[in-house]
């Protein structure tokens, strides 16, 4: 199939993950498509200020579109040559989606297959995509494979991701269009998300305000630092999957396929329970916490621990950075963004 060289178009790119992709490949001289609507499921401000960063690259544009918004969509296919997509628009957060369900179809199930629609009818060479470590749900099994069956999700949001990834399988299969799906573990660093666990505990501590740890502190989190996760989606961007020949639809492996389709994990390899990362921010804020212990919530999981061997025989890298590297990154950022 002859596919479309054009330009890289990067959804969510006012979001924590997406701004850092855009910012990569901008800095490697790339030009670089981007969209969001910049919704408020958290201060706008903040991701008004990424974008204000990506402006001031002149290979960078800009387009305020709803990916649930299919006449939009289909708009901005036409007006640009879309070669490759990196989908990091959605929404996220487990707990969110226990109270919003409906945020989570129409942008991530609704606005997927509108992505889906696009890469398919404009020839996109590689569609790259956001899926989840959540999708694991209950298993037990770690560190977490993506041979592994993964079919007990325990929040909407991990049955959206999970939905993400085998509707991308049938367009692999259907229209073969390339398709890599992304577990992403815990994602922290500069820009980070307000809504999760070190902002919220930055913000506390620094504030001299209590914190809540649930699970009494022993959740399990294989937090993986922003840089690591961005150097993983550069390196899979050119590897362009194809028919796996060595696929058994006897033996059917979850993370591969007979159609140009993938699944890797993209994580620490380290998980960490949430009261040393508590103790690391202590440290590097210089300031105790005041801490408050809460029972587990519900579509939380205990723990979660990437297995990222695929990705290492792929494209030859692992995450490695350290959480006390990431987490003094992550606090000299809070304190200046915040002028504190
Ligand atoms: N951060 C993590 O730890 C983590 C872990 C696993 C998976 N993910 C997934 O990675 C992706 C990026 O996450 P993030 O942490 O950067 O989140 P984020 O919320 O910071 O970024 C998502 C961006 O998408 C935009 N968006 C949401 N719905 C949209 C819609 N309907 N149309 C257009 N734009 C829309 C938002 O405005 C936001 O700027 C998400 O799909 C998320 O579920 C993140």
């Amino acid at each position: 199939m002859q596919t479309n060289q054009g330009i890289t178009l990067v959804t969510g790119a006012a979001g924590f993950i997406g701004y850092h992709v855009a910012h990569r490949l901008l800095k490697d001289g790339e030009e670089v498509l981007a969209l969001d609507n910049l919704n408020p499921y958290y201060d706008v401000r903040l991701k008004e200020a990424r974008l204000a960063q990506l402006n001031r690259f002149s290979g960078f544009r800009f387009e305020a579109v709803d990916l649930a918004d299919r006449a939009g969509m289909e708009r901005l296919f036409a007006q640009h040559s879309i070669g490759r997509v990196i989908h990091l628009a959605g929404q996220a957060g487990v707990r969110y989606s226990l109270n919003n369900p409906h945020a989570y179809t129409e942008s991530n199930i609704t606005g997927f297959l509108h992505i889906l629609e696009c890469c398919r009818h404009a020839r996109v060479e590689h569609l790259i995509y956001a899926s989840s470590s959540s999708v694991y749900g209950g298993n037990t099994r770690v560190p977490f494979s993506v041979h592994d069956n993964v079919d007990h999700p325990v929040s909407l949001y991990a049955a959206t991701k999970k939905a993400n990834e085998v509707m991308a399988h049938s367009y692999a299969h259907l229209f073969g269009l390339p398709c890599t799906g992304l577990r992403f573990f815990t994602v922290y660093g500069p820009w980070g998300r307000p809504d999760m666990a070190t902002s919220i505990f930055t913000k506390a501590i620094l504030a001299g305000e209590p914190i809540t740890l649930f699970n009494d502190g022993r959740m399990r989190r294989d937090f993986t630092y922003v840089d690591d996760i961005v150097e993983g989606i550069v390196r899979l961007l050119d590897h362009v999957p194809g028919p796996d020949p060595t696929w058994s639809a006897e033996s059917p492996d979850p993370g591969s396929s007979s159609a140009p389709y993938r699944i890797y994990n993209i994580g620490n390899n380290q998980p960490v329970e949430l009261l040393d990362l508590v103790t690391i921010l202590e440290r590097t804020i210089g300031r105790e916490a005041v801490k408050q212990f809460a029972p587990m919530q519900p579509g939380d999981v205990p723990s979660t621990y990437a297995d990222v061997d695929d990705l290492i025989r792929d494209v030859g890298f692992r995450p490695a950075t350290p959480l006390e590297v990431g987490v003094e990154r992550f606090v000299a950022w809070y304190r200046e963004y915040h002028g504190l």
